[in-house]
């Protein structure tokens, strides 16, 4: 990729990315769309991990995510009070609490979380702020999800965020959450299409590193554009799909949220450098150039970045 000037305010490579495909850009060292076909592998020949990871920093980034998010996705939630819900992937567990608070009086609220690191984290933030009997998690698969025989077809909402990105068979848990709401229950999606995000202008060498980052995902089995599908794995699941929207969580600079959402931002592909680097074989200098270019361009005046969580709603069909 050729810049006319440091900043890439014609063309961007990103502009060309296209679902599935990696944008055509061409630096020394950055896979090109032919070279990431012949690295990428199929889907049922790789086991699914968590490419995040639970370390105390990524620890800390999930939690600012959360503060970046959780007023906005209460709002979308729109609970009515006292219902039975279920967080999947309930990671530190402050949404799965959140939601108990909406839901006042009458409320129970179960996270499933598979990680025991993210469970004690979540134990011990709730014990800190007194409210360790507001909900219960339980550790579990979401692929196997650890519910009792009276459990299934009783909650009146199942949630999932930035769940079905990291497994392997996205349809299995959205089928597994409408079984375990009632008739008539909610079934609530909300989940990254990592193909939505924009920078302006475009900081050098930045849009292919996030192309990479994006490529980790399916070398572990997982699908980085799920959200696109949510509408589809929820009718595929059996549930009828009555909801489609996201939520933005861009920012620009002089905004206040801008630092958070660009500190979010660089701890992802920190986070996954290793993962990045040996994904798609690029040396170290490259990576580093890439974080470098971010920081810079987060102190132009007139920087700009757009990101959205997909989120699509079904209802489990019948009439309670
Ligand atoms: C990005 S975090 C999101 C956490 C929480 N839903 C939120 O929005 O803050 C994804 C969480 O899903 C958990 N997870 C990943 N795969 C899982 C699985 N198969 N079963 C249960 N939890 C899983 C991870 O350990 C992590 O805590």
């Amino acid at each position: 990729m050729q810049h006319g000037s440091e900043y890439d305010r014609g063309t961007g490579c990103g502009k060309t990315a296209r679902p599935g495909l990696y944008g055509g850009c061409r630096v020394t060292g950055i896979p090109t769309v032919e070279t990431v076909s012949r690295m990428s592998t199929h889907k049922s020949q790789r086991a699914s991990s968590y490419v995040h990871g639970t370390a105390p920093e990524e620890q800390r980034r999930l939690s600012l995510l959360n503060d970046l998010l959780n007023e906005a996705s209460l709002r979308e939630l729109n609970l009515r009070g006292g219902e039975r819900i279920l967080d999947v992937g309930s990671g530190l567990g402050q949404f799965t609490r959140a939601m108990a608070r909406a839901a006042g009086r009458g409320a129970y609220v179960l996270g499933i979380e598979q990680s025991l690191e993210q469970l004690a984290e979540a134990r011990e933030s709730a014990r800190a702020d007194g409210e360790e009997d507001l909900v219960e998690f339980r550790r579990g698969d979401a692929l196997a999800l650890a519910l009792r025989d009276d459990e299934w077809g009783n909650f009146d909402v199942a949630y999932a965020r930035f769940l079905l990105e990291h497994v392997s068979d996205p349809l299995a848990v959205v089928s597994a959450m409408v079984r375990a709401v009632r008739r008539g229950g909610r079934i609530v999606l909300a989940d990254d299409d990592h193909d939505v995000l924009r920078l302006w202008p475009e900081p050098p060498g930045f849009m292919p590193l996030w192309q990479a980052y994006i490529r980790t995902y399916d070398r572990l089995g997982n699908d980085p554009f799920v959200g696109r599908r949510l509408v589809s794995l929820l009718h595929a699941a059996g549930a009828l799909p009555v909801r489609n929207t996201w939520i933005f969580f861009g920012s620009c600079s002089g905004s206040p949220a801008f630092p958070g959402v660009v500190e979010n931002m660089t701890r992802i592909l920190i986070g996954a450098r290793k993962a990045i680097l040996s994904t798609a074989r690029l040396d170290r200098k490259w990576f580093d150039q890439g974080i470098a270019a971010l920081k810079k361009w987060s102190s132009l005046p007139d920087a700009a970045l757009w990101f959205a969580m997909c989120w699509a709603e079904g209802s489990r069909r019948g009439t309670a």
